[in-house]
């Protein structure tokens, strides 16, 4: 491995450090490379259970990167390559008695772009259900759909068509179904990369309602670059940055009301007012 030099700037401590609080899952040490290239380097980060987590940064700063290794979903990439561990219920996903499906059936997926698969709204939550072992009966098979649905706030507009395609719904509502599908497998946290970005204000109001509403039972962690969103929906931020051209670069992180109003790096003050990025 190439020695890395120290980051210029390390976040002091955990933002937690002290409140006893939870941890879901933590990064410890992690890089991500694509081929030679470093695209998340060295990062330490421990994100909070119950909680909504949110990765700002520029474009090309790392975030998905950084977002996919916490379910191994980097190692669909061929040239993508991982060190470090990542710590879920005190085991490391990257241990070679792990299996990779299962840890992403416990940490769930919601992409940018809404995709569903070309089903029945129905077959889109039953599907993943049934391939993730589900042996109940039918009666027990619709009330976890009706379930999922109702958590993802959706059940209301889609109860008297479940049997339409899931590719009839709106974005808005299409990327709520993803959720609900998300759900269905009874995931510990839900990873969003930028999961409103497609979608009108009314709708991407919605599934930051929905966000809010899934801490009481789900850990959060959203890629997104709009800095109000950030600031609206999450409890914890992590500012990653390009550092001199590199990449990956954890530059800040800690309560977001805190970092938005108060950062402790010039570099993230620049960003969060839209001076640079
Ligand atoms: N599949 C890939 N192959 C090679 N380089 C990649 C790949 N995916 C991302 N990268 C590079 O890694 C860096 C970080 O990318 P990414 O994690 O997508 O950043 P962000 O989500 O912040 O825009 C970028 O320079 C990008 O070009
Ligand atoms: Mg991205």
């Amino acid at each position: 491995m190439i020695q890395l030099q120290n980051q210029k700037w390390i976040p002091s401590a955990s933002p937690v450090a002290g409140l006893e609080a939870e941890m879901a899952i933590e990064a410890r040490h992690l890089h991500v490379y694509y081929d030679d290239f470093l695209a998340v380097r060295d990062v330490d980060l421990q994100i909070v259970a119950n909680k909504i987590t949110a990765i700002i940064g520029p474009s090309g700063c790392g975030k998905s990167s950084m977002l996919r290794a916490f379910n191994r979903m980097n190692e669909l990439v061929p040239s993508a390559r991982t060190e470090g561990q990542v710590l879920f219920h005190d085991q490391d996903i990257y241990a070679p008695q792990i299996d990779p499906v299962e840890v992403r059936r416990r940490i769930g997926m919601v992409f940018q772009k809404p995709n569903p698969f070309p089903k029945s709204i129905f077959d889109n939550i039953a599907w993943g259900m049934k391939i993730n072992g589900f042996q109940g009966s039918k009666k027990e098979l619709e009330e976890s759909v009706e379930i999922s649905l109702r958590a993802a706030a959706l059940w209301d507009e889609v109860k008297d068509k479940l049997h339409q395609s899931g590719l009839s719904l709106s974005g808005g509502q299409q990327q709520r179904l993803c959720i609900a599908r998300a759900i269905a497998v009874k995931p510990d946290i839900i990873l969003m990369d930028e999961p409103a970005s497609a979608l009108d204000p009314i709708a991407t109001l919605k599934i930051e309602e929905l966000m809010h509403d899934l801490t009481s039972e789900y850990t959060i962690i959203v890629v997104t670059h709009n800095m109000q969103q950030a600031a609206r929906v999450s409890d914890y931020t992590a500012f990653f940055t390009m550092d001199a051209g590199r990449a990956g670069v954890l530059m800040e992180y800690g309560v977001t009301s805190e970092i938005f109003t108060n950062p402790r790096s010039k570099v993230t003050e620049d960003y969060i007012t839209g001076r640079f990025g």
